[in-house]
């Protein structure tokens, strides 16, 4: 079952095309629960992971009998109990298993190493799982797994397929019948040249895939995925115009008029985002840093960026923008959401208008 994970862009009308599309959803909040169902996606193509899971969001999982809660601690696993019992209703969960594998991606984006927050050992899933087999509303329906994110070589993929079958033959070995493996996400996108490879159809995802669903094949198990970036990321473009054009004695800088606040992954973790003047008209290139207004050193688009000569006024596309971009955004420095447009051949919607900064204040109710 694929599964849609609505952090990389929970835009409403993309989230009713992919429910249309017939995909599932991998939600981390209260908040993404209630959009998910909202775009209609039915609560049995519904899993729920993150570490921090509220009594209150595990309620509501609960009450809307979704597919699989993915647990990552004894004490959610307790607080899980305890809630399905008061609300008298069973619940289906599997446990996040930290496998120790590492994903070789940024340390910010890597999950499956034991230095990082996320799941449990081998040895303490069993246990979970063993102790859930026990309860009267819990049901212990599987294992969940997601190494990291923008990973793109299948290598690690295959290491963790390998390492789950095992763990499945040691859990039947004891008596544990689980019914499904949640394979996480976290498949990559070729950033460095997004529009060659839309073109070539030579995706991290075509080689990927196959490659970690077929140690799974001819096996008796219900299989889900959860994919984010590697569905949406290559969609989006971020336009932003030439404010200015800096020269200082050092380096010179294109001062553009989207900023962190906008899309945060080059400051957040030095992620590369292919930059092209809308017009391809510059024959020249030269070296610059593509910067924003915000008032920070971290804010920028670009480093030490070979470009074509551009020129104030211009416009350039930022592109593999439509995963983590407006969903990491922010209105730091009073500096409101940008629009989006969903283009189809001709035709451009307006899918979301933006913010501005009266809409800002009147959250405040000021
Ligand atoms: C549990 C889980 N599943 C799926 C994803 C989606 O990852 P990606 O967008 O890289 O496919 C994430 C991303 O952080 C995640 O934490």
């Amino acid at each position: 079952m694929p599964c849609y994970a609505l952090k990389a862009n929970y835009n409403p009308t993309l989230l009713k095309l992919i429910a249309q599309n017939g995909l599932g959803a991998d939600v981390v909040s209260g908040g993404e629960l209630y959009f998910a169902r909202r775009a209609g996606i039915a609560p049995e193509k519904i899993v729920f992971a993150g570490v921090g899971k509220s009594e209150a969001e595990i309620g509501q999982a609960i009450q809307l009998k979704i597919h699989s809660l993915n647990i990552e601690s004894e004490s959610e696993l307790r607080v899980i109990e305890k809630v399905a019992q008061r609300l008298n209703k069973r619940v289906t969960v599997a446990v996040r298993v930290n496998p120790d594998i590492d994903a070789e991606t940024h340390p910010y984006i890597s999950t499956g190493l034991h230095s990082n927050k996320f799941g449990v050992t081998r040895e303490t899933a069993i246990n979970l799982l063993q102790r859930a087999a026990k309860h009267p509303f819990i049901d212990p329906g599987g294992i969940h797994v997601h190494i990291g994110s923008q990973i793109d070589h299948k290598e690690p993929y295959i290491e963790t397929a390998h390492y789950l079958l095992d763990m499945h033959a040691e859990l039947e070995h004891l008596g544990i019948n689980i019914h499904f493996i949640d394979l996480g996400g976290g498949i990559g996108i070729n950033y460095n040249n997004q529009l060659d490879e839309a073109e070539n159809k030579v995706t991290y995802i075509s080689n990927i895939l196959p490659a970690l669903l077929k140690p799974f094949k001819n096996k008796k198990i219900k299989i889900l995925i959860e994919l984010g970036r590697s569905i949406i990321g290559s969609a989006g473009f971020l336009v932003t115009r030439v404010i200015y054009i800096k020269n200082t004695p050092q380096k010179k800088f294109i001062i553009v008029d989207a900023a962190m606040n906008n899309l945060l992954r080059p400051s957040l973790y030095q992620a590369y985002h292919q930059i092209l003047p809308l017009r391809n008209d510059h024959t020249m290139i030269e070296k610059a840093d593509v910067v924003g207004p915000v008032c920070e050193s971290s804010d920028f688009l670009a480093k030490g960026r070979e470009l074509p000569v551009v020129n104030e006024g211009d416009f350039l596309v930022v592109t593999g923008a439509g995963a983590y971009g407006q969903a990491l955004a922010s209105a730091y420095n009073l500096r409101p959401a940008i629009p989006e447009y969903l283009v189809d051949g001709e035709n451009i919607d307006v899918i979301f208008a933006g913010d501005t900064v009266e809409s800002i204040a009147d959250r405040y109710k000021w």
